[in-house]
């Protein structure tokens, strides 16, 4: 068992044009989202490193990939990289179709074999650190996204019933938090709300912390599924 496992990261920024509201996203950028995402794991026995980035001039790209759309399967068969424990991400626009709308979205640990090409991360490129993105620009859509990747299930998961998101130090909710609430107790008994948690849907800036029992998890999952030694 290692102390830590460094895990892989391809970056892959596709654009329509060369603004930053079509998709541009200076090196510095990915620089400062890689820290973020090595900040934000520090507790858990996880790191990344950038391995490399590629730029992928595609207007309809930028603004048709979503989920499951064919501009989706087009754009990860041709530009995935790395084997099941490499980290690949995808920032674009979410304009149009499934995707509209969203900050970003992951496959699980679990689908890497059923589907290996379609295995990653798709972001907004404005949730970047420093993304013109309000409340959202801290970087922690990645930090989020990466989280299921990992195999981490949202905070309010189940509601306040059963098993919830599997972790058994991450108190149950009933439904996502947004924002920043001041106090927020969604089930009975037990604990507050874990509003602060990187698999809630608050904030960038309330977003501080993974526990101890997430840490676990992921090591568990990326271990069983994509065959790292950690
Ligand atoms: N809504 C997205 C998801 O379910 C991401 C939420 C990210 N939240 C944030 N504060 N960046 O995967
Ligand atoms: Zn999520
Ligand atoms: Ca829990």
């Amino acid at each position: 068992e290692n102390a830590t496992a460094t895990l892989d990261v391809y970056f892959h920024v596709v654009s329509a044009n060369d603004t930053v509201e079509g998709g541009e996203v200076p090196d510095s950028q990915i620089a400062a989202q890689l820290a973020t995402i090595n900040k934000d794991y520090n507790t858990t026995g996880i790191s990344f490193r950038l391995v490399n980035t590629t730029r992928i001039r595609s207007p309809e790209w930028f603004n048709k990939v979503g989920p499951d759309s064919p501009e989706e399967a087009a754009m990860k068969t041709l530009f995935r990289m790395g084997d099941a424990s490499a980290l690949n991400i995808y920032t674009v626009g979410f304009k149009e179709g499934e995707g509209k709308g969203l900050l970003g979205y992951a496959t699980f640990p679990i689908d890497y074999n059923s589907k290996p090409k379609n295995d990653g991360v798709v972001l907004l490129s404005s949730t970047l650190p420093g993304g013109p993105l309000a409340k959202y620009n801290m970087g922690r859509t990645l930090t989020h996204e990466s989280g299921h990747w990992a195999g981490l299930y949202h905070t309010f998961e189940g509601g306040c019933t059963g098993l919830g998101d599997s972790v058994d130090d991450t108190a149950p909710e009933e439904s996502a938090a947004y924002g920043c609430p001041d106090k927020r107790d969604t089930c009975p008994g037990g604990d507050v709300d874990p509003i602060h948690n990187f698999m809630d849907y608050t904030d960038d800036s309330c977003m501080t912390a993974f526990t101890p029992g997430q840490g676990t998890r992921i090591r568990a999952q990326l271990r069983t599924y994509r065959g790292v030694d950690v």
